[in-house]
């Protein structure tokens, strides 16, 4: 790359990100590739600027993948459609809200609602079940669920739904292109810039270890979260699955995706940063590892034992075996053995200039 020679050391970075420099390469990228002994200090800072601008405290998702069923064929994924190793299923409704009321039992204050991109959830029947958890439930509603329209997404705010994720993957245009047939770079942007302008409390994130992938690219990854104003930022490694055409790729690696969490701590002093469960199925405490270097967001699952293994996002998947409150005893024994909180509430997202 031509700016190469701009580069900062990694000591002069690591102090652009202290300060709250608008994100450029010429810091970012000495950061997301910096050696095994200056990564220790990079999320060390990371941690301390977590601490001085949030606190302890860990928010707790609880993540409900309502259906496996997609019509993309994304070429690192073991739900697209091509995989006809998948059991598929579809939750009923009533199913969803058995599975919401027992994750508001279980302490809960926040939904996420995740699928594959399943168009038997109509506009209508999804924003059906979103009015029937509101009514029921003061709970936060999360919808993960793909591209839709913008009117659609629409009718699902004023459903009630009040956040919504979608992954940019990679904001790499070959690379983007390269690993999603169905897709368009520039039209999953815009309906991320729709989302923001709907209201929507906003979550992206990127795939690390994707091949091809350079540290210029997630470099420019942040730089663009950063112009859209993402609010909450999963990132995770790739995980190759043997039902895909990437089944002989190497992955992505927790040091590397752990380089960017805390990079985006930086940037991102409020952002809720999530300890992914792709990181904890790389290394068994992979998510720990991620809540001291940045993150501050977990999300358990509770899916219907039943369902859990054919959400096989990814091969090694953590927790298909365990049930809801199972996973809720294990986090918390997890935050407590790192010394930090559960957070109380339903962990909206912070909406403050840096200080
Ligand atoms: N490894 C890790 N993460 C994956 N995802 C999809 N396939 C994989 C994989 N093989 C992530 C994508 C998607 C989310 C649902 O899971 O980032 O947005
Ligand atoms: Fe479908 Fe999402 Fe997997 Fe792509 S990443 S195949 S859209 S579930
Ligand atoms: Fe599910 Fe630990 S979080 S078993």
């Amino acid at each position: 790359m031509s700016d190469t020679a701009n580069y900062l050391s990694f000591n002069e970075a690591l102090q652009e990100g202290l300060k709250g420099s608008k994100p450029e390469r010429r810091w970012l990228v000495p950061l997301l590739d910096c050696n095994e002994d200056d990564a220790q200090e990079l999320y060390k800072a990371a941690d301390k600027v977590r601490d001085a601008h949030i606190g302890p405290g860990i928010h707790l998702r609880a993540l409900i993948e309502f259906s496996n069923y997609c019509k993309k064929n994304c070429f690192y994924c073991g739900l697209r459609r091509d995989n006809k190793d998948v059991e598929r299923y579809r939750m009923s409704p009533d199913e969803i809200l058995d599975a919401v009321r027992d994750a508001y039992r279980l302490g809960y204050r926040t939904v996420v609602m995740q699928s594959g991109e399943d168009p038997w959830f109509t506009e209508d029947r999804l924003a059906d079940i979103i009015r029937r958890i509101k009514a029921e439930f003061d709970i936060a509603i999360t919808i993960s669920i793909g591209e839709r329209n913008e009117e659609t997404y629409r009718v699902w705010k004023e459903a009630g739904a009040d956040r919504s994720l979608v992954r940019i993957e990679t904001t790499n245009p070959e690379l983007f292109k390269k690993f999603h047939p169905d897709d368009d770079l520039q039209e999953r942007m815009e309906c991320l810039r729709n989302l923001k302008k709907l209201g929507y409390q906003l979550g992206s994130g990127v795939l690390v270890g994707l091949p091809g992938q350079t540290p210029e690219m997630l470099a420019d990854d942040v730089i663009w979260l950063h112009e859209l104003g993402a609010e909450m930022i999963g990132v995770g490694p790739f995980i190759p699955h043997p039902g895909t055409p990437l089944k002989d790729n190497t992955g992505g690696t927790v040091e590397k995706t752990l380089r960017l969490v805390a990079v985006l701590r930086l940037v991102f002093p409020f952002a809720h940063l999530p300890a992914t469960t792709a990181m904890g199925s790389l290394h068994p405490l992979g998510r720990e590892k991620a809540l001291k270097a940045g993150a501050n967001v977990m999300m358990p699952n509770v899916t219907p034992i039943k369902y859990r293994a054919d959400y096989e996002i990814y091969p090694g998947k953590i927790c298909t075996g365990d049930d809801a409150a199972h996973c809720r005893g294990c986090i918390t024994g997890r935050i407590e053995a790192i010394g930090r909180t559960i957070a109380d509430g339903k962990g909206d997202v912070i909406r403050k200039n840096t200080p």
